[in-house]
C-alpha cells in the first residue's frame, strides 16, 4: 500500500516552453521529490468543448459535480479533479485575464454547482467540506506587482481552486514574464516554486 498524494497540475499556457511551463516543471520535480504522484494536463492538448449553458449537469444534486451532456475530455478530467488530493493550476495573463482555454476549462466547472433553475443563484457543491490544497501560477508582461493588483487572472485562478474544493497555499506570480523571446525563468521564480510546492505537499 502506498500513501503517495496525488498532485493534478492543469496548465492553461499556450507555449512549449515559456515561463508557464518552466515554473510547471520546476514545480513537478519538486513535487516528484517529495514523493508526490503528478500528473500535467496541458490544456492546449486536451479535447474540451465550450459550456453550453444548457444548465443540465447543474440540476442534478449533491455533493459530487453533475453529469455534462457533451461527450469529451471533460468527463475524464473531472474524474481526475475528483480523484486528486491536491492541484497546481497556472494559466499566463492574456488581455488582463487567464488564457481563453483556461476559461473554457472554468466555464466547464459549473457541474461543480448545484443551481436549479427556479433558483436566482447556484450553490457550490464543494463548498463547506474539506478543502485540500491549490498552488496557483500565473505571470505577465507588466510587472508582478502590478500584474497581481490590476489582472483578474490570479483571482480567476482562485475561483476555479474553490470551485473544486480548494484553497490556494501561495502563488507564484512572475512579472516581467515577455522580455525575450525565449526567456528564461529567473532564479527567484524557481525558489519560489519549490517553496510553494513544499507547501501543497506539507497541507
Ligand atoms: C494575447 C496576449 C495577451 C496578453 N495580455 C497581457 C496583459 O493584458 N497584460 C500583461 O502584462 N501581459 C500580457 N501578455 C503577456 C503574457 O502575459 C506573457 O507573455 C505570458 O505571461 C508568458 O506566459 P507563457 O510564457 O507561459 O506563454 C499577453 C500576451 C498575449 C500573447
Amino acid at each position: 500500500m502506498t500513501n503517495q498524494i496525488k498532485v493534478l497540475v492543469i496548465n492553461g499556457s499556450y507555449r512549449d516552453d515559456g515561463i508557464t511551463d518552466q515554473a510547471l516543471e520546476v514545480t513537478v520535480e519538486a513535487l516528484a521529490e517529495a514523493g508526490a504522484d503528478t500528473e500535467v494536463i496541458n490544456l492546449r492538448d486536451y479535447p474540451i468543448e465550450f459550456c453550453l449553458n444548457c444548465r443540465e449537469c447543474t440540476q442534478q444534486p449533491g455533493s459530487s459535480p453533475g453529469r455534462c451532456v457533451l461527450d469529451d475530455g471533460m468527463h475524464e478530467l473531472i474524474d481526475k479533479i475528483e480523484a486528486s488530493q491536491a492541484y497546481v493550476l497556472a494559466s499566463p495573463t492574456n488581455f488582463s485575464s487567464v488564457t481563453a482555454i483556461f476559461k473554457r476549462f472554468m466555464e466547464r466547472l459549473v457541474a461543480y454547482a448545484y443551481w436549479p433553475w427556479d433558483k436566482p443563484y447556484p450553490k457550490f457543491r464543494k463548498q463547506g467540506l474539506t478543502q485540500k490544497p491549490a498552488m496557483l501560477i500565473s505571470s505577465s508582461a507588466a510587472p508582478s506587482w502590478m500584474g497581481r493588483w490590476l489582472f483578474a487572472s490570479g483571482r480567476q485562478l482562485d475561483t476555479a481552486a474553490k470551485t473544486i474544493g480548494a484553497k490556494s497555499v501561495g502563488t507564484l506570480f512572475t512579472g516581467l514574464a515577455s522580455a525575450e523571446k525565449h526567456q528564461r525563468l529567473s532564479r527567484k521564480s524557481r525558489e519560489r516554486a519549490r517553496a510553494l510546492a513544499s507547501r501543497l505537499i506539507a497541507a
